[in-house]
């Protein structure tokens, strides 16, 4: 089983390069299941129906997302729909989709769980760890799979150390910043965060000037998303379907030439 997981989409870049690069990362691995975070993907913020549509029609399964999921309003109504949509368990408003999904593919049942940090985060009503716990009680999947939204990477190291015997993948998202601490203990493989899919001549995929007049001359900005060459930051994971235990866990870095 190898699954292919792409990093926070940033905006019109981000989706330019999952559509220029997705198929040929799918038939390069033999990828059985892709799986992007999308909260970002409209216009830096958010994910609208028409982008969901649009990654679907590119050959992914599975979107998760993460503290933005619900910055583009028209989104609440379409997240019951959206089966393959799944937003953060933990977080606020709660009413409004799924916090995970479960695809039966190569017939076996993998679950996608979306979680978000508590360190440094907001809106966050339930405990990550109560939250997942919860989510294991009733759980008879085969592979289990946690896109983990957080700042700090001590949080999502501790999750993956608590729930290793459990959870085969734990993947971090939302600091844009692809780390390279990926492992594997016990069968379950862990990174800190997979990185961004967005422009690489940026400040986390926005533009550099409206990061810097807000950070340092407090002005109000709205953090656009930059333009210019991009990068495709993920993870292939290859996982055992035997044992249900991960074989290898490989990071992805796709760029594009600066100017
Ligand atoms: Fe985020």
């Amino acid at each position: 089983m190898k699954i292919l997981f792409i990093g926070d989409i940033v905006g019109e870049v981000g989706r330019r390069m999952l559509s220029e690069h997705l198929k040929s990362l799918q038939n390069e691995y033999s990828i059985d299941l892709t799986i992007v975070n999308g909260e970002n993907a409209a216009h830096g913020k958010g994910i609208t129906p028409k982008i969901y549509d649009s990654f679907k029609s590119l050959g992914v399964d599975v979107i998760t997302l993460g503290n933005h999921a619900f910055s583009k309003n028209i989104i609440k109504e379409y997240m019951e729909k959206f089966d393959d949509l799944v937003r953060p368990c933990n977080m606020e408003p709660l009413e409004y989709g799924r916090g995970f999904v479960t695809c039966h593919i190569n017939n076996l049942d993998i679950m996608i769980i979306n979680i978000c940090g508590k360190a440094f985060m907001d809106n966050i009503l339930i405990d990550p760890f109560e939250a997942t716990d919860e989510i294991l009680e009733n759980n008879s999947a085969d592979i289990i799979f946690v896109d983990f939204h957080g700042e700090a990477t001590a949080e999502k190291r501790c999750y993956f150390e608590y729930y290793k015997d459990r959870i085969q993948c734990v993947v971090g998202t939302h600091t844009h910043v692809q780390t390279a601490d990926e492992m594997i203990s016990n069968g379950s493989c862990f990174i800190s965060d997979v990185g961004m899919c967005g422009a690489i001549n940026s400040i986390l995929g926005r533009d550099i000037e409206e990061v810097i007049s807000r950070t340092i001359y407090q002005q109000k900005t709205y953090f656009t998303p930059a333009k210019g060459p991009g990068m495709l930051c993920g993870v292939v994971i290859d996982i055992d379907e035997i044992t249900k235990k991960v074989q290898k866990i490989e990071r992805i870095q796709i760029k594009e030439t600066l100017n």
